[in-house]
């Protein structure tokens, strides 16, 4: 599909199935070349991100555990400050080396919130995992440990990420088409 509409607002493809493997598969590549021997814990950021790291996680051939949490910050096609934690961290973090797996860092306060409290509840290293990143809407001084792929400062939908609810279960990812 070339063209998509959700909630009457038009999105057209902007990174195939096959764009989106590849940053996969290099990213696993690392991760698995990193993680050698530390068995870290992959905390997987939902709604978002079920997508990206149910690709991710079954190319990680080191030992592992998986965990999610739920958060919420946009509304709309605009990102809050507010972060809604909707489903909570019961694992015991206290020196381990928690990997977090995002499907997009746009402003950051999700991630910023994220590491802080991972921080709080003592994870000895905590590294980021994001598939796509905005540069040009980052706000938050993050050291991002893995970029899948960068993209300019537009909404997208497709592969997880929605638009109000719909077209997560897009396999190929959208931008948003500016309304003059
Ligand atoms: P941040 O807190 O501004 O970095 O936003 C991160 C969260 O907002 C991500 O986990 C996404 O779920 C969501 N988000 C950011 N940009 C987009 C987008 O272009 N499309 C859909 N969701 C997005
Ligand atoms: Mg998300």
């Amino acid at each position: 599909m070339q063209k998509v509409t959700l909630h009457n607002r038009e999105f057209t493809l902007f990174l195939s199935t096959d764009d989106i493997q590849r940053a996969v598969e290099e990213m696993a590549i690392k991760i698995n070349h990193h993680m050698e021997g530390k068995r870290p814990l992959f905390l997987v950021i939902l709604s978002g991100a079920f997508v990206f790291a149910a690709d991710l996680l079954r190319r990680i051939h080191v030992e592992c555990e998986v965990t999610f949490v739920r958060l919420s910050s946009y509304s709309g096609t605009q990102s809050t400050e507010k972060i809604r934690e909707l489903l909570g961290l019961n694992e015991v973090l206290k020196g381990r080396t928690v990997i977090v797996l995002e499907d997009i860092i746009d402003t950051g306060h999700t991630m910023d919130d994220m590491v802080h409290k991972l921080r709080h509840l003592e994870a000895s290293d905590v590294k980021i995992a994001t598939l796509l990143l905005k540069p040009a809407a980052l706000r938050k001084d993050l050291k991002i440990d893995y970029i899948g792929i960068e993209i300019p400062n537009d909404f997208i939908v497709g592969y997880g990420l929605d638009y109000d609810g719909l077209g997560r279960n897009l396999p190929d990812i959208y931008k948003i088409v500016a309304e003059y």
